[in-house]
């Protein structure tokens, strides 16, 4: 088992995350004995209910089954939620348990945040994606028909359970799209200020086949080390003001082409690994980077096979761009690579200068 510990000194707020493979039918009494016995629902992913639901063992009627699917992520589910809770007489001292991958987290994770104005939230996530990166750190979020993503909070869970047992069973297709944002974390991590040097290109480069094989203990490994990184920036800038920007590499790029796609032809993890690469071809076309490590970049993401995206009419991915979150209407923000695993803000204008 691993422990590690989220602190927001700002908010004089701390929590666990706990990862182990431990039999999944002993999940609900962990989660219980922290919650110390409130009463809770359970907003849990269609998917896992149907292979995990018995083995939980939560009652049907604590349970909120929610269809899977980033289109799921939206108002009328927020309040479906939000009324399933109101029916079940959840107090503010109460909490909701979120179990699923990135999405389930996401809307479950709003629904907390603005319940009697804040209750408590566990994180179960049971995507690679969700364990690495969308449970921890507070992002909680539904869509609009304005995008991706735009109604939301930063909003701490009380814990999070991490059990890799979860991950065996996911498409693989689901499954990179988590190795898409530990990606991210290679090639971001020296930018990250955590104090020991965990090396995660290397890991990466020794460990591909095992990881590819969803070995346990090295999957283990792989989700704690991206989490300390993760951990890291978080601490230091929860809201994303300064240097939580950085966990935005590839991401630029890649939710343009999650736009333009309408969010259905290509994984979010499949857009990021395509961000990233345009990333670093922007970074070597302004002398940021040179070329061994582009080439270097290509090497690791060739190891894992990810699914290929076209090029998109560069026009029209940049008008969509420029209405991203991190952008303004002058400029197109960018987190690109400036050496090894080392990553810094640009602003470009639409003809992708440096301004
Ligand atoms: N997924 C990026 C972040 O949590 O900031």
């Amino acid at each position: 088992m691993i422990n590690l510990t989220v602190n927001i000194k700002e908010k004089f707020k701390s929590y666990p995350i706990i990862i182990n493979d431990n039999d999944i039918g002993n999940l609900k009494s962990e989660i219980l004995n922290l919650l110390n016995d409130k009463n809770f629902v359970v907003v849990i992913s269609e998917k896992v209910e149907k292979l995990y639901g018995k083995i939980l063992g939560f009652e049907k009627k604590a349970k909120f089954i929610l269809k899977d699917g980033e289109s799921q992520k939206n108002l009328k589910n927020y309040e479906k939620i939000l009324s399933f809770c109101l029916k079940k007489h959840l107090t503010r001292d109460d909490a909701i348990i979120a179990i699923g991958g990135g999405g389930v987290g996401d809307i479950a994770g709003f629904v907390a945040a603005s319940y009697m104005r804040g209750i408590n939230l566990i994180q179960v996530p049971t995507t690679l994606l969700a364990c690495v990166d969308s449970s921890v750190g507070g992002k909680t979020a539904v869509n609009s028909t304005f995008g991706k993503n735009l109604i939301g909070s930063f909003y701490q869970p009380k814990a999070v359970f991490i059990n890799t047992n979860f991950l065996q069973t996911l498409n693989e297709r689901i499954f990179k799209t988590g190795l898409g944002e530990v990606v991210k974390y290679a090639f971001i991590e020296k930018s990250c200020d955590f104090s020991e040097d965990i090396n995660l290109i290397n890991f990466l480069e020794e460990n591909y086949q095992n990881i590819l094989a969803c070995d346990t203990k090295i999957l283990k490994l792989l989700v704690n080390y991206c989490l300390l990184l993760k951990i890291s920036v978080v601490e230091k800038d929860e809201t994303e003001s300064n240097l939580r920007k950085i966990l935005n590499l590839g991401h630029t790029y890649g939710h343009a082409i999650e736009k333009i796609t309408k969010y259905k032809k290509f994984t979010h993890g499949e857009c990021v690994v395509a961000g990233i690469i345009f990333a670093f071809d922007l970074a070597f076309k302004n002398n940021l980077i040179d070329k061994n490590y582009l080439f270097f970049m290509h090497d690791i993401i060739k190891k894992f096979n990810f699914k290929k995206i076209p090029d998109f009419d560069l026009k029209k991915v940049i008008s969509v761009m420029k209405t991203d979150k991190k952008s303004s209407s002058e400029f197109i923000r960018f987190i690109l690579p400036v050496g090894y695993a080392k990553v810094n803000e640009f602003e470009f204008n639409e003809l992708l200068t440096i301004s």
